[in-house]
């Protein structure tokens, strides 16, 4: 089945994407993962060892904040328009041939109907024509798995799934299998982030320029200061560790109002404070985050749901890239004896990579594939594992607002 062949081996690094040495290494067996459930075209081949061979991506995000969310008509044109380029350009980076893979693996729940529908329609032509195996991926699943790719990373896990669609709190435990302690109630954090810098106009600034919102938004909360606006406590009284992000997203889009009319901004200027105001939004995120998060180490704990020894906290999905964030879930994992695992950003928001090692994970399961392909259907809204979320609620586990500066 291993090749010894002479290839590419790419190596993921922080912050610099992925960079390539070229040395003799074995060469196992490689799928080719392909996303299209919202906003991204993305295409990549990654073999058993958790080596990218080949990776191509075409974000949508300059035209999602300019319009200010993703129009999905518009989105499903821009996929057909680059999906064939993004997965020829994954394979010829790779230097295989589709005939070469072990598996076609696709991203077919949740997310856009018309938007999976490019990726799905793709990815059957792709595997009538060359014959091989197709294997159907839950988007979410995905990104809860992406961490073990780059590192040794155990069953059972806690994952925490941050992005402009979702937010979840799970028990991963094991490729197929989740525990649903907790899900978002109404809008998602990434929403709430993308909200802010849409309202306060932050893409005129130049130092944003090319920014998803939320990057936006965490680059000037640098220059905040946090204590000038108290953060906003959400959920309270809640003993689940459920989310929500509408009242927060209310909240601050008044204030923002509040303060370009007593400012008298006019047109596309941004408020003076623009800096304090991010940096209360982004502690009121965290300290929101922070609390389930408690509340679910120590439901584990009744439960015996992750191990004494050598916990683990994967935290996944765009809102993940958030330094700020990932400092406030730190402290709370300290408290817990647990390690906390973040990808680089490039793999926590949305790509073919992360599709890819999902089929590889399955694929060195034996479980998933498709039985026939040419009738697999997209998902747009699936649960996501067993939902324990209420019996999280029936334990009434009392936690305290942490602080996390
Ligand atoms: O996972 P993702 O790429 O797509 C979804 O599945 O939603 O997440 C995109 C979201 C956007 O809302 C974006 O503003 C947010 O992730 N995001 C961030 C940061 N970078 C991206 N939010 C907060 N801080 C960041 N640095
Ligand atoms: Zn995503």
């Amino acid at each position: 089945m291993e090749t010894d062949i002479s290839c590419k081996r790419y190596i993921i690094l922080e912050k610099t994407q992925i960079s390539f040495c070229s040395t003799r290494c074995t060469t196992g067996r490689r799928v080719l993962g392909i996303e299209t459930s919202c906003d991204d075209t993305g295409a990549a081949v990654v073999d058993e060892y958790g080596n990218i061979l080949g990776n191509a991506l075409q974000s949508q995000t300059q035209e999602t904040v300019a319009v200010g969310g993703v129009i999905p008509f518009h989105a499903r044109d821009l996929h057909k328009a680059h999906i064939e380029d993004v997965v020829e350009q994954a394979l010829k980076e790779a230097n295989v041939t589709v005939k070469d893979l072990d598996a076609v693996a696709v991203t077919v729940k949740p997310g856009i109907s018309m938007c999976l529908n490019v990726g799905l329609s793709y990815a059957k032509k792709l595997v009538q024509e060359h014959r091989v195996p197709m294997i159907p991926i839950h988007h979410m699943e995905a990104h809860a798995l992406t961490a073990r790719m780059i590192e040794q990373i155990d069953f059972p896990f806690l994952v925490l799934l941050v992005s402009g669609g979702h937010c979840l709190l799970a028990v991963a435990k094991d490729i197929d299998q989740f525990l649903l302690l907790g899900t978002a109630l109404d809008s998602s954090p990434g929403e709430a982030f993308d909200k802010v810098a849409r309202r306060m106009k932050l893409k005129n600034l130049p130092e944003c320029y090319n920014m998803s919102g939320g990057a936006m938004v965490e680059h000037i909360a640098k220059q905040g200061d946090i204590e000038k606006f108290p953060p906003l406590e959400i959920l309270s009284g809640n003993r689940s560790c459920n989310f929500s992000f509408s009242g927060m997203k209310t909240h601050y889009m008044r204030l923002i109002e509040n303060k370009e009319k007593e400012q008298e901004i006019v047109a596309s200027n941004v408020i003076s404070n623009a800096g304090d105001v991010c940096a209360s939004f982004q502690y009121s995120v965290v300290r929101h985050l922070a609390k389930p998060l408690h509340r679910a180490f120590l439901f584990s704990e009744m439960r015996e749901l992750l191990p004494e020894d050598g916990k683990t906290l994967v935290v996944s999905g765009g809102v993940a890239c958030n330094q700020y964030i990932q400092q406030g879930l730190k402290k709370v994992c300290e408290k817990y004896d647990c390690r906390l695992v973040c990808p680089p950003p490039h793999l926590c928001t949305d790509n073919g990579i992360m599709i890819a090692w999902n089929g590889i994970e399955k694929l060195k399961a034996g479980r998933g594939f498709a039985e026939d392909p040419q009738s697999q259907r997209f998902i747009p809204k699936v649960p996501f594992g067993e939902d324990l979320t209420l019996d999280v609620a029936n334990c009434t586990i009392k936690v305290r607002n942490a602080n996390l500066l």
